[in-house]
């Protein structure tokens, strides 16, 4: 009963997306202590535990409603939707939304001595991967026919052992290809983190922190490239001072004592601010610039 008033989000247990999933949280605010068993956290100061599971596992815990929340690879949602598409049932999930961390390809890798002359080269052939029903429909979508070999881990190795020709298996940096005389050639999905829920209403207080989770996500995403700007420029540079500054809004514009007819400029920009931008500032009338990391954001 206790449980039922936390909420629970699930994360990948040990990957590509683990740090980033639990900085994130961490962001939002979240303190925890670690489980003994290591696969849970409890937040501290939320009433909001991580689950660490499999990333392939994410989307059938949060539709199982074991999960209220997780967070996933577009690669696993879009596989497990295909796959429950093909049985003709419905997820059990709802996006919520795409994150700025975790970008990463599903591809096509062939062994390094593999003549690849374009996708025709991979007709007829055994292709082993986690992705069966995504790469199927990319077959399907290049009027291709190959034999795909559904394996649940440790794709890359297949070829070796003789079960596949070629993969079809995420690629982050390309270390894991690489390491093993793999070389990518095509595309077969691109993809990065996002957030999932499940559609079932929670009790409110629940509904409540989700929310407020959400708004806090959205804060962390929105800063994470922000920066403050403060300047001073003579009030006739304005215009042009206001064109340079990377996806700002209206800026603050605040007049300086003394003579002259100077003003200071505070604005946030929602982008990096290069050397370049504050040579250019400075060519504009700027001078006394000051950049600043941005921590936190509530629209
Ligand atoms: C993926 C994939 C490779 C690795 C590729 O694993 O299966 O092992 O990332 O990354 P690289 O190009 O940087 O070497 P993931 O962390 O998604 O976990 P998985 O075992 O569930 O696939
Ligand atoms: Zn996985």
């Amino acid at each position: 009963m206790e449980r039922k008033q936390r909420l629970r989000i699930a994360i990948q247990k040990s990957g590509r997306l683990t740090e980033d999933s639990l900085d994130l949280l961490q962001r939002c605010g979240l303190k925890y202590s670690r489980g003994k068993d290591q696969l849970m956290c409890y937040g501290e100061n939320m009433p909001l535990d991580v689950l660490f599971v499999r990333d392939d596992d994410i989307p059938d815990l949060v539709q199982e409603d074991v999960c209220d929340l997780g967070i996933v690879g577009i690669n696993v949602i879009d596989e497990k939707r295909l796959a429950m598409s093909a049985r003709g049932t419905e997820p059990g999930f709802e996006l919520v939304q795409r994150m700025d961390f975790g970008r990463c390809r599903l591809s096509i890798a062939v062994p390094d001595d593999f003549a690849y002359k374009g996708l025709p080269s991979i007709a007829g052939r055994r292709i082993a991967t986690t992705y069966p029903n995504t790469l199927a429909r990319f077959l399907r979508e290049n009027s291709l026919e190959a034999e795909i070999v559904t394996l649940s881990g440790a794709v890359e190795i297949a070829p070796r052992l003789g079960r596949a020709d070629l993969i079809c298996d995420l690629v982050s940096t390309g270390s894991t290809l690489s390491a093993n005389h793999l070389r990518e050639v095509t595309t077969v999905l691109e993809s990065e983190a996002a957030l999932i829920r499940t559609p079932v209403p929670l009790p409110d207080e629940k509904a409540d922190w989700v929310r407020r989770l959400l708004l806090r996500i959205d804060g962390v995403q929105q800063v994470r490239e922000s920066k403050y700007i403060m300047l001073h420029a003579p009030r006739s540079a304005l215009e042009e001072i206001r064109k340079l500054l990377p996806g700002s809004e209206s800026p603050t514009v605040i007049p300086l004592e003394g003579p002259g007819n100077k003003v200071a400029i505070h604005a946030v920009c929602r982008e990096n601010v290069f050397w370049e931008t504050l040579e250019s500032l400075k060519a504009a009338g700027a001078s006394a610039v000051l950049v600043l990391p941005v921590e936190k954001m509530l629209a």
